[in-house]
């Protein structure tokens, strides 16, 4: 039985392999991609969420845009790992449909219509669409099948901050919102992302096989090798919502009482383990072997 899911991401290389793996997979139907300004801005990940559905051959797919900025702070500018087109410079063709716009309306209109707890969202950038669906039309919001997000550090270091995560700092009010709206939420940290790694021959088994979507994954993910330094593996972050959604028996999870940090600081979107917070469901355990496999063999399919 496959699951009906919307896709609210900022493509971005991993938002990429993690869309083509969605669209690869029996367990998804994707029934629209809505973008949010992040790993770069809304007009590129709008784009970029078209050019990935002509390469998959799904143009049927909506793409609806939604927030241009954080709700109230000014974006990031993270063109050194994504590169000036948020791909990576990797090849993909033009989408072949416009984009719509209102993505927020759409997320509330797609859920209304739908029966209750049917769809699910899976978060792959800034929650500002999210926490602006929250604020505005918290009826749909609570029609949530399961919200299932990357974001955040629990233990593990930050990635902006000493212990700030980028789709959390980038709009640390949105986060905020999504955290203590008390919707079905899944957060997926980077206490896990790090352990599900991409190595030179993992993308040599992708290579492999020939076919288009892990191909094209390769390229990205070695377009992530080529923009960092040091290592011998690069994480697959959003892979991990997806992977989380079709196989929540590879990860284990813990329930944790969080707030989120909103002030001026360095750390402003960190997470803050704080006993007054709202308990979340917090991915902190997985099989990286097993989720790796099934990334895998849903790619080269
Ligand atoms: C997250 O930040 C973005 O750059 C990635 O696409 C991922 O969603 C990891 O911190
Ligand atoms: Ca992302």
């Amino acid at each position: 039985m496959s699951r009906k899911v919307v896709i609210d991401t900022d493509p971005g290389i991993d938002d990429a392999v993690a869309i083509l793996f969605a669209l690869a997979s029996p367990a998804f139907e994707v029934i629209g991609i809505t973008t949010v300004a992040g790993n770069i801005g809304l007009t590129t990940v709008t784009r970029n969420a078209g050019r990935i559905l002509a390469l998959a051959g799904r143009p049927d797919i909506p793409v609806i845009a939604g927030a241009a900025a954080p709700m109230s702070r000014k974006g990031f500018d993270t063109t050194e790992i994504h590169g000036d087109d948020g791909l990576g410079g990797v090849s993909f063709p033009e989408p072949l449909a416009a984009p719509l716009g209102g993505a927020v309306e759409w997320l509330a209109e797609t859920l209304l219509r739908h029966p209750f707890g049917s769809v699910d969202i899976l978060a792959l950038g800034p929650l500002t669409n999210i926490a602006r669906l929250v604020r505005g039309h918290p009826a749909a919001a609570g029609r949530i099948g399961r919200i299932i997000a990357m974001g955040g550090a629990i233990d593990e270091r930050g990635n902006i901050g000493p212990h700030s995560e980028f789709n959390l700092a980038a709009d640390p009010e949105a986060a905020d919102i999504v955290i203590r709206a008390g919707l079905p939420l899944v957060l997926i940290p980077l206490d896990v992302t790090r352990k599900v790694r991409a190595t030179r021959d993992y993308l040599a088994l992708l290579r492999a096989s020939g076919v288009p979507s892990a191909l094209v994954s390769a390229d990205l993910i070695d377009a992530y090798f080529q923009s960092t330094t040091g290592g011998e593996s690069r994480p697959l972050h959003d892979p991990c919502v997806m992977l989380y959604a079709e196989r929540p028996d590879l990860f284990g999870v813990d329930g944790i009482a969080l707030t989120v940090d909103v002030g001026d600081g360095v750390d402003a979107g960190a997470l803050v383990r704080d006993g007054a917070g709202a308990t979340v469901t917090v991915a902190m355990r997985v099989e990286a072997a097993a989720v790796l496999d099934l990334l895998a063999a849903r790619l080269t399919a």
